[in-house]
């Protein structure tokens, strides 16, 4: 039996319990949201789908935090997204409240869950959940580099003009303009991209990966939600079927890379137990110095978290 809750019923979070229904892997998946009614709806759109996609996994929604009890894995996407112009760091002084107080109330119906926060911005918002459940933190952390990559993955699929399913790649940092997508440690059906495409050519797909959130934020005028979604529901897949695959995910950190005491993105290993290992790349001078200025970026915004003293 496994039980799955996503908090927020907004574009990401009722995608994530579409997705993850679609894959049938879970028992039930319950959506919380404020707006009950609205979770309701999401859950019974999803369930209806059901008889046409065949799947089993019975969907829910609730107000109520008595309905997520014993959860396995809880997936926060509550909050508000971002706005034309705005950076995903200008979200916090909101969604810092949302994200501790949703925590505590997750940690009174479920002991032991794991939880994958996706709320903006995502590295503190991953702390701010790690301090508010006091749980070990290979059981939090956050989505961010699989979406992250995936865009990446996508725009050099365009421009190879291949199947977006032969490009490999690893990317790290914060989940922000200053994330470090990784060239030498990207392939294409094996083939390093390097020997695929010319520098400048990449460097300018690096760039625009960089932006990649706030490129949708100005086509719809708020944040992206397909890709977010399937990310967080993939990470899910890896933990229930103890997959142990290999995504960037944002990680606390107690010394890998020269880093600790902060969450941060970096490849790991996601198994029924969560984070079961960090990998150490040997990133060289200039890979590293990119990943220094993005954990300083991140913690810039966790200093604004820490002073706002969120009980
Ligand atoms: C994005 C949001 C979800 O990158 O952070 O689209």
């Amino acid at each position: 039996m496994s039980k799955v809750t996503v908090v927020g019923a907004g574009n990401v979070g009722a995608t994530v319990a579409n997705v993850l229904a679609h894959k049938d892997i879970v028992n039930e998946v319950v959506i919380l949201d404020i707006k009950g009614n609205f979770a309701k709806g999401k859950a019974l759109d999803t369930w209806q789908q059901a008889p046409i996609d065949y799947y089993s996994t019975k969907t829910t929604g609730t107000d109520n935090y008595k309905d997520t009890a014993n959860s396995d894995i809880v997936v926060i996407t509550a909050g508000i997204p971002r706005k034309p112009g705005m950076s995903r760091d200008d979200l916090i002084s909101t969604n810092a409240k949302i994200v501790v107080s949703v925590t505590k109330e997750i940690l009174k119906h479920s002991k032991n869950p794991i939880i994958i926060i996706v709320s903006n911005p995502l590295d503190v918002m991953t702390y701010a959940a790690y301090k508010a459940s006091k749980l070990n933190p290979n059981r939090v952390f956050g989505m961010a580099g699989i979406l992250d990559t995936a865009r990446y993955r996508a725009f050099l699929a365009t421009a190879l003009k291949v199947s977006p399913k032969e490009i490999q790649a690893v990317l790290m940092g914060g989940h922000g303009d200053t994330m470090v997508p990784l060239p030498r440690y990207t392939t294409v059906a094996g083939i390093p991209v390097l020997e695929m495409m010319d520098k400048k050519k990449l460097n300018a797909i690096v760039e625009r990966t960089k932006k990649g959130g706030g490129e949708l934020v100005k086509l719809m005028g708020t944040s992206a939600w397909y890709a977010p979604g399937a990310a967080a529901a993939q990470m899910v897949e890896s933990i229930i079927k103890d997959e142990n695959r290999i995504f960037p995910c944002c990680a606390w950190l107690t010394g890998q890379y020269g880093l600790r005491n902060m969450y941060l993105g970096v490849p790991v290993k996601l198994g029924k137990n969560g984070i079961t290992e960090i990998l150490k790349l040997k990133l060289n001078k200039t890979e590293m110095k990119g990943l220094k200025k993005s954990a300083d970026a991140v913690k810039d915004v966790m200093n604004t978290f820490k002073k706002m003293k969120i009980k």
